[in-house]
């Protein structure tokens, strides 16, 4: 196959391009490297430097493409409330652009990776897709429009298109710098640097933890099983397993301050976990990796 990863010199875009290139699959990458890295990049696959703003570069790099990966996105909730207009072009316009290349250059697939922040606080904190999202910061709803395009864009052009909605995705190569970085990474860079793990509020919030593998084989296989023409398949891509924050910094390890006021608490969730029963039905994906064992593919003995 040939195929487009957008975002692919990325955290979870460059295991992706990792496993389609393992797969015989020939694969080129568009990312501005704004977040990226060339160290991502593998030898021999192709690299379409510049922004998914570039519709022309879009079209040329999808021109014969059979399935189109969109990852490329300002991926940060905080950096989103500092900047919503900024992350609103990339996150929405970038999507929408995405979409309208790979239809015009005639894809037959395209995968949209969307968030399961969409969600929002819900009255339960086991996730489903046909939920009424509830979307708490800018990010959110730039994911959720995107996912708006795409059922609008399958709907009108008769694509196949699958969204799917990852649930904090986590692993080697995750960032551990920078201001916007993850719960995860900034633990693993504070932990390292003989600093107290800063938990924000009560450290109670949890989330569904998913480990970078199991993400991107639920991918591959939104881009290769045969799904409807002219519906966009929305699919939840996450774990059943729920662990607090504070759960979480015991695992990494190290002294833990705590945060008051927590300084997220307006656009923080209290509780998340997957119901992932629909990507089994429609893909045949289930995770497969625990916590405890992606904590020990992430964070190998030295
Ligand atoms: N990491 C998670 O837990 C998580 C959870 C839910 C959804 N997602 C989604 O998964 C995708 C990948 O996230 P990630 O964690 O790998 O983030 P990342 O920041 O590591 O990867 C994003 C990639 O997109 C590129 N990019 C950004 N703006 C671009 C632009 N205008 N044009 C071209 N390339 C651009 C960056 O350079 C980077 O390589 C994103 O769409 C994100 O919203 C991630």
């Amino acid at each position: 196959m040939r195929c487009v990863v957008t975002g692919g010199c990325g955290f979870i875009g460059s295991h992706l391009v990792d496993a389609l290139v393992a797969r015989g699959d020939e694969v080129i990458v568009v990312d501005d490297m704004s977040t990226g890295s060339n160290a991502n990049l593998r030898e021999g696959v192709r690299l379409a430097e510049g922004s998914v703003l570039d519709a022309g570069l879009l079209r040329s790099a999808m021109e014969g493409a059979d399935c189109v990966f969109h990852l490329a996105a300002w991926a940060r909730v905080a950096r989103s409330i500092e900047d919503p207009v900024g992350t609103h072009n990339v996150n929405v316009l970038g999507a929408l652009n995405a979409l309208d290349a790979a239809r015009k250059s005639g894809s037959p697939r395209i995968v949209y990776i969307s968030s399961s922040s969409v969600y929002g606080d819900q009255r339960t904190h086991l996730m489903q897709e046909d939920m009424t999202p509830n979307p708490l910061s800018p990010y959110a709803l730039q994911k959720l429009a995107g996912e708006q395009y795409c059922t609008l864009y399958a709907r009108l052009f008769g694509l196949t298109i699958a969204s799917l909605r990852y649930f904090n995705v986590y692993g080697p190569r995750q960032a551990v710098d920078g201001p916007y970085t993850m719960v995860m990474g900034r633990f693993q860079r504070q932990r390292d640097a003989g600093e107290p793990l800063s938990v924000y509020g009560d450290g109670a919030q949890t989330r569904s933890y998913t480990y970078v593998g199991d993400a991107v084989n639920a991918t591959i296989l939104a881009g290769t099983k045969e799904l409807p023409a002219g519906k966009n398949v929305i699919l939840n891509i996450g774990t059943r397993e729920e662990t607090s924050v504070m759960e979480l910094a015991r695992l990494i390890g190290g002294e833990v301050q705590n945060i008051h006021p927590n300084p997220r608490g307006a656009f923080e969730e209290r509780r998340k976990t997957a119901d992932y029963s629909r990507a089994k039905a429609a893909l045949g994906w289930e995770p497969t990796v625990s916590l405890r064992e992606g904590f020990a593919l992430t964070y190998p003995p030295r």
